[in-house]
């Protein structure tokens, strides 16, 4: 079901995934849009990264994730993932339940630029989902896959020296007269003031913020607590650290064997 211009009726937990700590930029957002909603969170730690993963293996787990939390009780599902979004979007749209994607929230936040660029996985750039829609409106793109920012950031590397060296590498051909650049990776936002820093006057544009106020002007406020259940395939407590380091206090953790979902 493709969520429309007019509310949709479901007040229950939202379901939010993302291969790793990525999708918490999103689901941070989510919470101060919607603080009346419960959200079950979904980090696929154990298999992350989807980015440099064959397209059909993304959708695999796409696919049982959503499953996954649809039976844990969710109502609307957030794909807090570009790699994801780009590549599943259309399958998960079968599920019956409001489906929210990253990629259309940010073309819209990037349009008053003619001159934009986008980073991402492999995967997602050579999906082509956002080169696409932003050609369609006229804009002229950079694109360039940046795989390396997602295991520093899952290793907690972001203020490190080596994320600068990779940052400089990656970005050195960026045209020069870029007056946006569309972090289109759910993990990047942790490299923001990196990213300022090495592009000074450059609008950044992320996930987060449009994701969210498109997730909260199509659904219902809630009535829950604002709870939020975090699962994870990997080890539940390098999570619950990690999510701290990134100022998301992940209380109640839990494990999820690969073969129950
Ligand atoms: N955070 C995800 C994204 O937005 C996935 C990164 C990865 O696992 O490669 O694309």
């Amino acid at each position: 079901m493709k969520p429309g211009s007019t509310r949709l009726a479901t007040s229950g937990p939202v379901g939010v995934f993302d291969s790793g700590v990525g999708g918490l930029t999103v689901l941070r957002e989510l919470k101060k849009a919607m603080p009346n909603r419960d959200f079950i969170y979904f980090g696929d730690t154990a298999r992350v990264p989807y980015g440099s993963k064959p397209a059909e293996l993304v959708r695999r787990f796409a696919w049982e994730i959503s499953g996954f939390l649809l039976r844990q009780g969710a109502e609307a599902l957030v794909v807090a993932c570009n790699t994801a979004s780009s590549l599943a979007l259309d399958d998960l749209r079968r599920l019956g339940v409001p489906v929210f994607g990253v990629i259309e929230p940010v073309v819209a936040a990037a349009k008053p630029y003619s001159r934009v660029g986008v980073i991402g996985t492999r995967a997602t750039i050579a999906s082509g989902a956002y080169q696409r829609q932003l050609e369609a409106s006229g804009k002229k793109v950079w694109a360039r896959a940046t795989p390396l920012f997602v295991p520093i950031v899952e290793e907690g590397l972001w203020g490190d020296r080596v994320a600068e060296l990779v940052a400089r590498h990656y970005l050195e051909d960026a045209p020069a007269d870029l007056e946006a650049l569309i972090l289109g990776c759910t993990h990047y936002p942790y490299l923001q003031p990196l990213l300022s820093r090495l592009l000074p006057g450059l609008q950044i544009i992320d996930s987060a913020s449009p994701t969210a106020r498109a997730v909260a002007s199509a659904l219902p406020a809630g009535e829950g607590a604002g709870k939020v259940v975090h699962y994870v395939s990997g080890d539940p407590d390098a999570y619950r650290d990690l999510a701290g380091r990134l100022g998301v206090s992940a209380g109640e953790v839990r494990k999820v064997e690969l073969g129950a979902l």
